[in-house]
């Protein structure tokens, strides 16, 4: 395993401490292209691909754990993602605080952590108040993409999403998945091997496009 100093994570990793509040994504990248978000994109394998397969859009990742923010990040500039960048950062916390009204095209979340426990539901990313600022930064027309195994995770996530001002659309299965995939992630390679089934959802923000 690939340790903590071999992975570089200049140009691509930033420092959330250096970054202005909120962002300004066009003077970030040097283009005024679409910015795709993922958050917890544990080591980056959605990511990567994306950012190789749509040169003409810019991806922002976030992840919270050290270890998978620098491996996900370094393998990004190992692949000369030059449309990509990263955060080591609490997603609801950086959203709330960096990212801009109407600036994402699309928010990717792949796997959020399920939090299985009743007493621990109130840490799942998916919840009321994170809709809202769903609606908020997605730009007229943009979209949620998220998927999990955790059937119990996924009836609260449709619940809040259709509760929300976002209006569900069928599930967009990202290019880069390989056949029998729903997005191509680490995670659902290792839950496929396990045979779980996955739950698929999408929503878009009304206005034009
Ligand atoms: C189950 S893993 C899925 C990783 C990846 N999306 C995949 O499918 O392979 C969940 C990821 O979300 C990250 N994560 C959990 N809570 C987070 C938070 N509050 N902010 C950012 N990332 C978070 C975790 O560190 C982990 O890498």
């Amino acid at each position: 395993m690939q340790t903590r100093n071999e992975m570089i994570v200049e140009p691509i990793g930033l420092n959330p401490d250096t970054l202005p509040r909120p962002l300004d994504f066009a003077a970030l990248f040097g283009n005024p292209n679409p910015v795709e978000m993922e958050i917890g994109m544990g080591k980056g394998t959605f990511i990567t691909e994306a950012a190789k397969a749509r040169p003409d859009h810019n991806f922002f990742g976030i992840e919270w754990a050290n270890w998978f923010w620098r491996y996900a990040s370094d393998r990004l500039r190992r692949n000369h993602c030059t449309n990509a960048r990263t955060v080591r950062a609490d997603a609801p916390f950086f959203v709330r605080e960096f990212v801009p009204d109407a600036s994402l095209a699309v928010l990717h979340v792949y796997f959020p952590d399920p939090w299985p426990k009743k007493r621990h539901h109130k840490r799942r990313l998916i919840q009321e108040p994170f809709l809202k600022e769903v609606d908020r930064i997605l730009v007229p027309g943009g979209r949620l993409q998220v998927v999990t195994d955790h059937k119990d995770y996924f009836e609260q996530i449709d619940t809040v999403v259709k509760g929300s001002k976002l209006t569900v659309v069928e599930y967009d299965r990202p290019g880069a998945a390989k056949e029998g995939e729903v997005v191509g992630t680490n995670f659902e390679r290792k839950y496929i091997a396990e045979g779980r089934p996955f739950y698929a959802i999408a929503a878009v923000k009304s206005g034009a496009a």
